[in-house]
């Protein structure tokens, strides 16, 4: 996580890199600084807490200078106090570093500069490195370039850096290694950013360095280099992103705007993933079309899906589409667990990773872990690796030789609500695809459910207006509540812990999602008139049994909250309150029932008064273990 940004060019510097850190504050808001190079001497202001502390701190500094690199923190080493916000310097203070990431081996490295006479002044990893630049430049290195590649070469983990000095105010010098760092060219100015957003509006040609990289740039032009310091010729490629896309466009946050957003979502899917007409393509004989070569799908015997947070509660309703609609036995893994736990090897497995940032190091890690324990093996235990993913251009995207893009477009606010509904969308086409390819269910079948598919736009649209009222009404009524239980069943159990964790992590308000039948074997004993219960309740296998749950808990004295298309006296009955979603098939309805529990989520935030675009202690893509 964290955010780093910088600039080389023409115009002052300040202002750019503090328009930079916005754009990226969603990946860490512990605290933020700034360093330029003035008049000989680099400047470095750093403030706790969020982005506008700092900018009212500049707001008494005049700083003119051309050149500058910013950082937004998301604190793993180090309380989130001043004395340990970025960029950090070396004791000379003549270098500025700022960096995202984790060094692993800061401590050894620590204690063989103090040593040395270095004196340190936070508890950061990070610090390590102006120190070693500086110590590497007194010697063996002949150039800032040459002491930034010596000094990658020290260090362990994953990371991305920026680094200026003030004894080479012309060069900004920028590494990469399994964190993001991208590289945006303008005329006689360059940027550069953890993400694209922070430099779309200024230039939208980009390069993504990778892996083991390290460029040079000065107001001349960039200049790439491997860890080796071997010259490598890069060419930029034109972001299709438009700087639109980064705005809140009147909506009061970026999570709504983009709730708002998710009928759009689901149309970009449906174009991109299904022939128009519903038909098969002459070429694949499938109405599906993802882009994956036909033998992608021969001989998969199970599927294993590792992902976290959002991205694991996708991947369970797709483990349930892939089991019911296409018969493969599909497990899902917390990446996190599974990296140091992984099953035992079968062959003809298809692996698939699930990250919408495509950053998460544990999802990647995990990733890395299953190739590395297959390379040498017999070709069919070889990996056979997919990324689903909204970010093709991320580190995933360069792992794996499969991807799915899902289309959700940027976003920003860091409770995923549209990428979620993305992710769903490209495990309905995924499995519909694999069921076309070994006939487990009938072409009119798989031609029945897209066609449903294609009505859930505008049956959200006509949901949103009615939800949005209800569930500020709710909001008002449950803004002190402590406790929350959500209930789903089979498709809608994950809907239900998706549902739980929007609630928690932007309201803090603590809630779980259970399987609505698994609540009489413990949790019930929580249940009382404080705790009110929200229920999905789709007709279909399930519909009489989540009724008999949701009723066990009424008979607790549980409010009851029935996410449901029963419109009915039924209904009215049984729930106290009702958000009414369509009438929609049951494999299809979590694309529906996730809205409402976001709202509902996102309503009781902004009640509370509660950041809702950049929750406590969260950042948007998790790029550390
Ligand atoms: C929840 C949320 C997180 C992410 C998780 C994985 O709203 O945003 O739980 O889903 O950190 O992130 P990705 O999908 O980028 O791997």
């Amino acid at each position: 996580m964290c955010g780093i940004v910088g600039y080389i060019g023409t115009q002052a510097a300040t202002e750019i890199l503090l328009a930079g850190l916005e754009k990226l504050e969603y990946r860490g808001y512990d605290s933020a600084g700034i360093a330029t190079v003035w008049e000989g001497d680099v400047h470095c202001v750093r403030a706790k807490g969020k982005l506008h502390n700092l900018r009212s701190k500049l707001e008494q500094i005049e700083t003119p200078s051309q050149i500058g690199i910013g950082h937004t923190r998301w604190a793993t080493h180090g309380k989130p106090e001043e004395y340990n916000a970025h960029p950090h310097m070396d004791t000379a203070m003549r270098i500025a570093v700022v960096q995202n990431g984790i060094i692993e081996n800061y401590r050894d490295l620590r204690e063989e500069l103090k040593q040395k006479g270095h004196q340190f002044r936070s508890e950061t990893d990070t610090e390590v490195i102006p120190h070693l630049i500086a110590e590497l430049l007194k010697t063996s290195a002949s150039s800032l370039l040459e002491a930034v590649q010596q000094s990658v070469n020290h260090l362990e983990g994953a990371f991305a850096i920026a680094v200026i000095s003030a004894d080479y105010p012309d060069e900004l010098i920028v590494v990469r290694q399994q964190a993001p760092l991208v590289i945006g060219f303008g005329q006689g100015e360059f940027f550069c950013a953890s993400d694209t957003p922070a430099i779309v509006s200024h230039t939208r040609a980009v390069l993504a360095l990778e892996n083991g990289e390290i460029a040079r740039l000065t107001p001349l032009g960039v200049e790439v280099y491997n860890f080796a310091g071997d010259r490598l010729k890069k060419q930029p490629r034109m972001l299709n992103l438009n700087p639109m896309m980064v705005e809140k466009q009147g909506f009061k946050h970026f999570m709504l705007k983009e709730i708002y957003e998710q009928p759009g979502v689901v149309r970009a899917s449906l174009e991109a993933y299904f022939s128009s007409d519903g038909n098969a393509c002459q070429a694949t004989h499938s109405p599906i079309n993802l882009g994956l070569p036909t033998e992608f799908y021969a001989d998969i015997e199970q599927i294993q899906i590792v992902a976290c947070g959002t991205s694991w509660h996708a991947a369970l309703v797709g483990k349930y589409l892939l089991e019911q609609l296409a018969g493969i036995s599909t497990q899902v893994h917390y990446a996190s667990e599974y990296r140091y736990a992984p099953s035992p090897l079968i062959p003809n497995t298809l692996i698939i990773g699930v990250t919408q940032s495509g950053e998460t190091a544990d999802t990647l890690a995990a990733l890395a872990m299953e190739k590395e324990r297959r390379q040498g093996k017999e070709n069919k235990y070889q990996a056979r690796l997919l990324g689903i993913t909204n970010r093709p251009e991320s580190s995933l995207g360069h792992m794996v030789p499969h991807i799915i893009n899902t289309l959700a477009g940027i976003e920003i606010g860091v409770a995923a609500t549209k990428t979620f509904i993305a992710q769903l969308m490209a495990f309905y086409a995924l499995a519909l695809e694999f069921a076309a390819h070994r006939q487990t269910i009938s072409p009119d079948k798989i031609a029945e459910i897209i066609e449903g598919l294609r009505h859930v736009p505008k049956e959200i649209e006509a949901n949103l207006e009615t939800q949005e009222k209800l569930t500020e009404h709710l909001a008002h009524e449950f803004a002190e509540t402590q406790d929350f239980i959500f209930l789903g069943r089979g498709i809608n159990f994950p809907i239900a812990l998706e549902g739980a964790l929007k609630l928690k992590e932007i309201s803090y308000i603590h809630a779980e999602g259970y399987p609505a039948g698994e609540m009489k074997h413990g949790p019930i004993a929580l249940l009382d008139a404080k705790v009110p219960v929200v229920a999905i309740a789709v007709p279909g296998t399930v519909y009489e049994k989540v009724i008999s749950n949701a009723q066990e808990a009424k008979a607790r004295d549980s409010r009851l909250i029935g996410v449901t298309p029963v419109k009915d006296g039924e209904a009215a009955e049984i729930f106290n309150d009702l958000l009414p979603v369509s009438s929609v098939d049951e494999l299809l309805s979590p694309i529906l029932t996730v809205v409402p529990l976001q709202l509902l989520a996102y309503h009781i935030a902004a009640r509370r008064g509660l950041d809702v675009d950049q929750p406590r202690n969260l950042a948007k893509s998790v790029t550390v273990e």
